[in-house]
């Protein structure tokens, strides 16, 4: 048995309070602790009787409680979590936390903290949108503050639009992704690790058209490019993600760009340039078809079509050509059936970047379109061979090499 993982739940003033009582039942079943602190605000909408109640733990509520601190002061309470999750976060914590104000206890313990942040943004439309509001956001991002929603729909005021709270399984099934994580310790990026930094992530397959209704496509999931993407932002990185098309969520906290072809996946990405780092995670289409059909092509046409194929850009190899642009840290991923690592550092030659992922694609390995992924990292210095992991803890792996990097 290993000890439960605990969540420092802060709730802020919010209608969207009533869903974390939800959230907190859907932890404490996965085995989750969940300790709460709530704001006078949070508890004009909950009262901290139902939070106790469901998280079977007392609630704190009072930053000069002598009996609360007498049992645990605040700043122990900080620490003493692996994660505090801030939801609802209502624009007025926000601001506070972005201030570094510590007036309740809710916010002293938010200052205080060692542990990584996450929130859970729930407002107005217009609160949300506003230019305030905004800079707060990209100021705690920056932190390491990781973001889940807000979402659209209609709000308790009667306003439609950007701002509602995620439902509470959504929230719970961050919160438990984001706690696996932390679990392996050497594949947790420390926080704020990477803060400062920009970084540009490609992901998923291409698709080359044939012509409007048919393309070339390939396997990938698109789920290593995005789960990189994701713990990248996670320690700190500000990230532009260009994902062809998969069938995964945009992350939370950083860019999206969608793209369908590789022409357009390198256009995507010379834009998001200048960046410190880049990681081509995505599976790009080695050819395209030359002279694409412009009218569906059609079977009374006679005889069978023949497709001519031309070469695509090659994304990894044009951003780690030196010159202006070229991030300090560029990292391409090399799917390999045979002599996995020579092969690799052939390519990481032959393509100019800094740091070649190689996995195992032969038979009877699951890479493509699986969970797992087994690495050998191959650098100048040598290789480096990871035991098998999640595509998930590659990723926060990888990040945590790339901190190491730029501390150096
Ligand atoms: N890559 C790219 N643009 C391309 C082709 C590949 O950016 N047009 C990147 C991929 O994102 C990955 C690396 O290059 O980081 C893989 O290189 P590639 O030569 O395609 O390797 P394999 O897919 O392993 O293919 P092969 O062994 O046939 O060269």
């Amino acid at each position: 048995m290993t000890d439960p993982q605990r969540v420092l739940l802060i709730l802020s003033g919010g209608i969207a309070a009533y869903k974390c009582l939800e959230t907190i039942r859907l932890l404490r079943r996965a085995g989750v602790a969940v300790r709460c602190v709530m704001t006078k605000a949070a508890e004009e909408f909950v009262t901290p009787l139902s939070v106790s109640a469901l998280s079977e733990d007392k609630v704190y509520t009072d930053l000069f409680s002598l009996t609360d601190e007498a049992e645990m002061g605040h700043i122990e309470l900080s620490r003493s979590a692996d994660l505090l999750v801030v939801a609802p976060a209502s624009a007025d914590i926000l601001a506070r936390m972005t201030a570094g104000i510590a007036n309740d206890i809710a916010t002293t313990v938010l200052l205080a903290t060692d542990k990584p942040v996450m929130a859970a943004p729930a407002m107005n439309v217009r609160m949300w949108h506003h230019p305030a509001t905004q800079a707060n956001l990209k100021t705690l991002q920056a932190r390491g503050v990781t973001l889940v929603g807000p979402v659209e729909g209609d709000m308790a005021c009667g306003e439609h639009g950007l701002g509602r709270m995620v439902e509470a399984q959504t929230l719970a099934d961050a919160i438990l992704d984001r706690l696996k994580r932390l679990r392996n310790a050497d594949n947790t990026p420390s926080i704020n690790e990477l803060t400062g930094k920009s970084a540009l992530v490609t992901s998923g397959p291409t698709h080359e058209p044939i012509d409007p209704v048919r393309y070339i496509a390939n396997r990938s999931s698109g789920r290593q490019g995005h789960a990189i993407a994701k713990a990248l932002a996670e320690a700190g990185a500000r990230v532009t993600l260009v994902s062809g098309p998969t069938r995964l969520p945009d992350p939370d906290g950083l860019e999206t760009i969608h793209v369908d072809s590789a022409e357009e996946m390198l256009a995507a990405c010379r834009n998001a340039l200048p960046a410190d780092i880049a990681v081509c995670a995505a599976a790009v289409a080695d050819w395209r078809v030359a002279g694409q059909a412009d009218q569906k092509l059609k079977k009374e046409a006679g005889g069978l079509p023949s497709l001519t194929l031309a070469e695509n850009p090659d994304i990894l190899a044009t951003l780690s050509k030196p010159g202006i642009g070229r991030p300090a840290l560029v990292v391409g991923f090399a799917a390999e059936t045979e002599n996995v690592v020579d092969n690799a550092a052939a390519k990481r030659l032959r393509k100019g970047c800094d740091w070649i992922l190689a996995n195992d694609v032969s038979v009877g390995t699951d890479t493509f379109g699986g969970d797992r992924n087994r690495i050998h990292a191959v650098s100048e210095h040598g290789v480096e061979d990871w035991p098998e992991m999640s595509k998930e803890d590659v990723a926060a792996k990888l990040a945590r090499r790339i901190g190491a990097y730029f501390r150096q």
